[in-house]
């Protein structure tokens, strides 16, 4: 699985891509807005965070077909390294990804709330679809199906497009879109946190510590000092 921060906020995105294994950062129009500052230099900012090879995604705006594809260009000549152009799977934004797909620009669909328009974008060329799995469970849907349809789909129709399952409000819904075997996922950091987050944890190593430390003393912190 990899993983992907849902986020263009600078200070989140460091520290994650510090201590988590992530594969790189996907924002969107609403993320971008949030930081309230210019956007292509909030993606400069983040490309030198996160590197040239790690992923970043940016999605277009426009209404037309011609108009996506001329954002995609842009933004691939503004940031520099391993960029994902976003596009929602509207008409207009299924022309675009056939179109960016001939050019050998990679693609996201996004926006994606049935299996079969996943099925149409990934047949359409996109490299990676995106599953909302939390908006289509507040639709009384189930964004864990949705996924492993897509996932059922893709693998029947040997189709190498993978799946970037996000939206996520919770850890259980990323942990079963991974069961459903969606390849990557994009997580808010505060979900992401929560994944190792376990207080047993921190009271276990705690008692370590406290053990080791009534036997060799309180000043002994780590190995090396405790020689
Ligand atoms: O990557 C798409 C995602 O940002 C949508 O998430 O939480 O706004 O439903 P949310």
């Amino acid at each position: 699985m990899r993983l992907y921060i849902d986020s263009a906020d600078l200070k989140e995105i460091a520290f994650l891509n510090e201590y988590y294994p992530i594969s790189g950062v996907t924002t969107n129009p609403s993320i971008i807005v949030k930081e309230n500052r210019p956007y292509l230099e909030l993606l400069t900012e983040i490309r030198g965070i996160i590197g040239e090879e790690k992923e970043l995604f940016v999605q277009v705006i426009g209404d037309t077909a011609e108009e996506m594809v001329d954002e995609a260009k842009f933004i691939n000549q503004q940031i520099s390294g391993n960029v994902v152009v976003k596009v929602p799977v509207t008409e207009e934004g299924l022309k675009a990804i056939k179109l960016l797909s001939e050019e050998n620009i990679p693609s996201l669909a996004t926006t994606i709330y049935t299996s079969f328009q996943a099925l149409m974008a990934a047949m359409a060329g996109a490299k990676y679809v995106a599953p909302y799995v939390n908006r289509i469970d507040n639709l009384t849907g189930s964004g864990v199906n949705v996924t492993a349809e897509i996932v059922e789909l893709f693998a029947s129709y040997h189709l190498s497009t993978e799946v970037l399952a996000a939206s996520f409000k919770n850890v259980q819904q990323v942990h079963d879109v991974c069961l459903a075997g969606a390849q990557t996922a994009t997580v808010a950091p505060d979900i992401i946190k929560k994944f190792i987050a376990f207080p047993s944890t921190s009271q276990d190593v705690a008692v370590f510590k406290k053990e080791w430390q009534n036997v060799y003393g309180s000043d002994k912190t780590n190995l090396i000092n405790s020689k």
